[in-house]
């Protein structure tokens, strides 16, 4: 896939633009030192994928990714923000896990003085269960259906505001305020008292975000459809970076996303009112991501979660643990593809 030489400005609005070309060169020089107040991004990791993604490709992943760890420490401001969305991945031909981006967390930790502020999950209901090797065929191992965020500041104060992304209340909570708390000391010796049961309107969100990347009809997709070009193929949902663009900036603030792919950071943004950068290495990707601002409402249209899409459940474990027979474990914990007679 051709890549971009020099940056150079593709597609621009009155609060942002894309930007063709490498990311490095973008923070190092393009933007001013702490002029950022949020980076939300996802960064690329197929380039080690098809090398293996063991423990010295984990170490290759953080080299390839320590120049721009610098260019972002450059140009965030004190009290913003760095949101990481990045998925986790497998050992080649070895059901085991890659430590790459815990690796990258611990780098931009403890050499670039980033503080975690906190970790989120995005579960994906939707998520197949691969690797069909180890999950479908073997079963010894269970659908991955989690991508880590990590949530860095260059201070532990940076600027946030979880009710910008409050929730409705469940059914339960909404029966307990209904019918009352009685204020009581749980197990745990947390002591719950009378103020749980006041209403504020909303429930406070956890740090598992639930979206389903089902996305089919999307102003984006038809815009690539219309164009005759192929849809990014590692999007993220839109509503993973207005969570934090709303719970981590205010309207005129500057959002970053290095890595923008289809630049679904610059829709959210152009909706939100926020300035914002999108920079993208592969001209191809941009070419369908100009479509998102052909009608930035109808996109919000689109995309909005209806009733049918606001609640997602999943199971408590236990439903099945009664009376189903269990087979042993086997011995060489699925090494081989058929279980052994007897084993
Ligand atoms: C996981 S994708 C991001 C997808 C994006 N979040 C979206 O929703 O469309 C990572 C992107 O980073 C781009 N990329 C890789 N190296 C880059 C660099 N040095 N500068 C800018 N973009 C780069 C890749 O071309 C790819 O499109």
């Amino acid at each position: 896939m051709k890549r971009a030489d020099q940056p150079r400005t593709y597609w621009q609005s009155a609060r942002g633009a894309i930007v063709l070309g490498d990311a490095r060169q973008v923070l190092e020089q393009a933007l001013s030192p702490h002029s950022v107040d949020l980076v939300v991004t996802s960064p690329p990791f197929g380039l080690v994928r098809k090398k293996g993604y063991g423990n010295a490709d984990a170490h290759e992943y953080v080299e390839w990714f320590r120049p721009f760890a610098t260019g972002l420490r450059r140009v965030l401001r004190e009290t913003g923000s760095l949101v990481i969305d990045i998925g986790g991945a497998w050992i080649a031909g070895q059901p085991t896990r890659s430590l790459y981006h815990f690796k990258l967390l611990v780098m931009l930790c403890e050499e670039f003085g980033f503080h975690l502020a906190q970790e989120f999950y995005w579960w994906n209901p939707a998520r197949l269960p691969t690797p069909a090797e180890w999950v479908t065929v073997r079963r010894i191992r269970v659908k991955d259906a989690v991508n880590c965020i990590w949530w860095l500041s260059p201070t532990p104060w940076p600027r946030a505001d979880n009710r910008r992304v409050a929730q409705p209340y469940s059914a339960s909570m909404r029966q307990l305020l209904r019918n009352g708390y009685r204020a009581k000391k749980r197990p745990s010796g947390h002591d719950i008292s009378e103020k749980f049961r006041c209403d504020n309107g909303a429930a406070i969100p956890p740090n598992l975000i639930a979206v389903a990347h089902t996305e089919s009809n999307s102003a984006y997709l038809r815009a690539c459809k219309a164009r005759g070009l192929a849809a990014h193929p590692a999007r993220f949902p839109t509503d993973i970076p207005e969570f934090f663009i709303r719970m981590l900036t205010d309207p005129g603030d500057l959002v970053v996303d290095p890595f923008a792919g289809s630049c679904a950071t610059g829709e959210v943004c152009e909706r939100l009112d926020r300035r914002w950068l999108c920079v993208e290495v592969v001209e191809e990707y941009l070419r369908g991501a100009v479509g998102r601002f052909d009608s930035p409402a109808a996109a919000r249209a689109a995309s909005a979660p209806g009733e049918a899409r606001s609640h997602y459940q999943v199971a408590r474990p236990g439903l099945l643990w009664d009376g189903a027979r269990q087979e042993p474990l086997r011995a060489d914990g699925g090494r081989t593809r058929k279980r052994a007679k007897g084993k």
